[in-house]
């Protein structure tokens, strides 16, 4: 019943989608023609979030963050309410390397109380930015930690009790890149906003007159995922990007609230995967199709050497909805040869205690862990430095849902209790994991032995990244001492 509940779902969506007109790129007003002429930008280009750089007090690196309500241009003439960050819609992009000290200092100039979350950092529990760390209206509120973790591309968010959904969907996200010698040592393209693209993929619904982004899921969408009928990327829809001919570097965020996206491009072209949320894979991995549920990040490098003046569509397939067109327009300025072997990861540690973690539901709207819904004021696992457990967890559902770690990351070795289930892509270091209906897997987390601690008063959270199943329950808390 609920799976076909899904379909119909998904097939208003596309019906919707064919009366609005949008076909592969026609909303382009001047894009998706291969005509556009040499060194003119392409009318609809895709914006890239701007690099913010810090201020440096005392060696230490200071961003300073505004959030903020703003005004937004997704269609031509009209603007749209938004929440966004020092931008009109999304956030800066943070690039920190290892062994930086930062302070990211957040100012919450909105009219309601939110938090913000470094979602994929190893950092103390109260540097978190969870519902334990609220910033108050007019107030500030400031992240400090050493960076300390392998090179990856995570993000920022609001991570507000009950309210993480309606934040995130008006516009709170950025991207948090961080770099190490290994990544800076390895011949990929690292040239952000040239070679090095960041794509925040979303979807939204917008009210009729389009100058509201409008936040109203039924008991349906609640469950099995809010999927909007416009698709946007880095805030704008089917925007172009025009590539240099050479391999470009896409850092691609599932930034959904709870929609899965099966990405590929239309024609075909293959990809390599180097990294996964929280490090590089091991060896590129040859694929045409990404599953990415929200939360999930995944680098890839596409190679446009011999594609110049070709146009590719990057598409999810799984609601026929274009995310990007990129037009091949540019000679290389530069040139990158993707090594074979990217990094080493430590072998799979052997654990020495085990949980399970059941999602589930009572009612049609209330999600639950174990049977419990999120209490802020209850610690569902205790652990300590250094433990290395095995947690299975059990999808009881028929519906989709993740799983997600704060303050580590984890490493999963069996799908529905078969090793060999696992795809190589979901084999590096992971701090969300996608779970279908009616499954089970287990990971291997390892908490790590350095100065990672979360008390009652400041814990770490593990939940359902489908926005609308935390907010409604499927979340719960674990202190490391
Ligand atoms: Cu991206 Cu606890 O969240
Ligand atoms: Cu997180
Ligand atoms: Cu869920």
């Amino acid at each position: 019943m609920k799976n076909r509940r899904e379909f119909l779902t998904l097939s208003g969506a596309a019906a919707l989608y064919l009366l609005t007109g949008c076909s592969d790129g026609g909303t382009n007003p001047g894009g998706g023609g291969g005509d556009t002429p040499p060194g003119e930008e392409t009318a609809n280009a895709l914006p890239i979030p701007e690099l913010k750089l810090p201020v440096e007090r005392a060696g230490v690196k200071h961003y300073d963050l505004n959030i903020i309500e703003s005004q937004h241009t997704f269609f031509e003439g009209v603007k749209t309410n938004t929440y966004a960050i020092d931008s009109t819609y999304l956030g800066p992009t943070l690039l920190l390397t290892r062994g930086d000290k930062v302070s990211l200092n957040y100012t919450n100039k909105l009219s309601v109380e939110t938090t913000m979350h470094g979602h994929g950092m190893h950092l103390p529990g109260e540097m978190d930015g969870t519902a334990h760390q609220p910033i108050a209206v007019g107030g500030t509120w400031s992240a400090k930690y050493t960076v300390d973790q392998t090179a990856c591309t995570n993000w920022y968010h609001p991570h507000y009790l009950h309210q993480t959904a309606p934040h995130v969907y008006q516009g709170l996200a950025g991207m948090l890149i961080i770099e190490d010698d290994e990544s800076r040592s390895l011949d990929i393209p690292k040239r952000y906003g040239v070679d090095d693209i960041p794509l925040v993929l979303q979807d939204r619904f917008f009210s009729a007159d389009r100058r509201k982004i409008v936040y109203d899921p039924s008991m349906d969408q609640l469950d099995m995922g809010y999927v909007g009928d416009t698709f946007i990327t880095n805030g704008a829809i089917s925007p172009v990007f025009d590539a240099e001919n050479k391999e470009i570097r896409f850092r691609i965020l599932n930034g959904s609230n709870s929609t899965m996206y099966d990405l590929g491009f239309r024609n075909a072209k293959s990809f390599k995967q180097i990294a996964t949320d929280n490090a590089f894979l091991e060896e590129p991995i040859e694929m045409n199709r990404l599953l990415l549920s929200p939360g999930e990040r995944a680098e890839i490098v596409v190679d446009f050497t011999d594609d110049m003046d070709a146009e590719f569509t990057l598409y999810d397939f799984m609601h026929s909805q274009t995310f990007l067109t990129v037009n091949v327009s540019k000679s290389a300025t530069a040139s990158t040869t993707l090594p074979a072997v990217l990094t080493t990861l430590d072998p799979v540690p052997t654990a020495t205690n085990s949980r399970q973690f059941t999602l589930g539901m009572r009612g049609m709207d209330t999600f639950t862990i174990n049977g419990k819904t999120m209490n802020m004021n209850r610690i569902d696992a205790a652990l300590s430095r250094g433990d290395v457990e095995e947690w299975e967890i059990i999808n009881g559902t028929g519906m989709n849902h993740n799983f997600h770690i704060h303050g580590t990351h984890f490493r999963v070795v069996s799908r529905d209790d078969d090793p060999a289930a696992v795809a190589e892509n979901d084999k590096g270091y992971k701090d969300v994991v996608y779970l279908p209906p009616h499954s089970r897997l287990k990971f291997i987390v390892e908490i790590p032995n350095d100065d990672v601690t979360a008390d009652a008063a400041n814990p770490y959270m593990f939940h359902c990244h489908f926005l609308e199943h935390e907010d409604n329950g499927m979340m719960g808390q674990f202190t490391v001492s």
